[in-house]
């Protein structure tokens, strides 16, 4: 195989992998959530709510503390397994990720704090813009519905770590995919009504 493609490829793999707390702290969100909204169903001057019955308490929590045991999990058992991995697998790579791998419990929540709080907010976020251009709750809004988690992530992230520009680039295109990947499975499957 062309090795600059093998680079992109085991990239690729650990973009997911670094991911992994922000993406299951939106996903146990949508599987957990519900209940009262997180705006406790005030509007604001435009007449619209603050942010709409999709985001809640609930969710919001439970998001978080995903994000949190995941980073933990990862930073306490997989973290150095990975790194061995990437040195094998391609030492540029590693190289490049390292000062993004966490190698112990306490870094581990911290770095699952950052991304699941950051995901979670940022949908929020989003949930806010989407109510100000009076979109209503839960019509699509496409990039701006798969990457506000993401952007909430990263921006977060930045603050307690370095996360390269490539790395960064290739969590936006993939997280694209996934997110589209993951509502084709759940419309298939039943739970829910739109597959996009
Ligand atoms: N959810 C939640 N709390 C959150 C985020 C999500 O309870 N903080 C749950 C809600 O049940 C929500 C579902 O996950 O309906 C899907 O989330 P999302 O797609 O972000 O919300 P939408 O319902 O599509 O609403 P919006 O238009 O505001 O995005
Ligand atoms: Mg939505």
């Amino acid at each position: 195989m062309d090795p600059s493609i093998f680079s992109v490829l085991i990239l690729s793999a650990y973009a997911i992998y670094f991911m992994l707390p922000a993406y299951l702290a939106n996903a146990s969100a949508l599987t957990f959530g519900g209940g009262t909204p997180l705006d406790l169903g005030r509007s604001m001057n435009d007449g619209r709510r603050i942010l709409g019955d999709g985001v809640t308490w609930k969710g919001t929590i439970i998001g978080i503390l995903i994000g949190m045991a995941v980073g933990l999990v990862q930073g306490a058992i997989s973290g150095n397994i990975v790194h061995d991995l990437l040195i094998i697998g391609d030492p540029g790579i590693a190289n490049l990720v390292q000062g993004t791998i966490t190698s112990n419990a306490v870094q581990g929540i911290l770095l699952g704090l950052v991304l699941g709080s950051g995901a979670v907010i940022g949908d929020a976020c989003g949930s806010f813009i989407k109510r100000r251009f009076k979109v209503e709750r839960g019509r699509p809004v496409p990039l701006m519905d798969q990457l506000d988690f993401v952007v909430g992530a990263l921006v977060f992230t930045s603050l307690v770590v370095m996360i390269p520009s490539s790395l960064i680039i290739i969590i936006l295109v993939i997280s694209v995919f996934l997110h589209l990947g993951t509502n084709i499975i759940a419309y298939l499957l039943g739970l829910k009504n739109v597959w996009y």
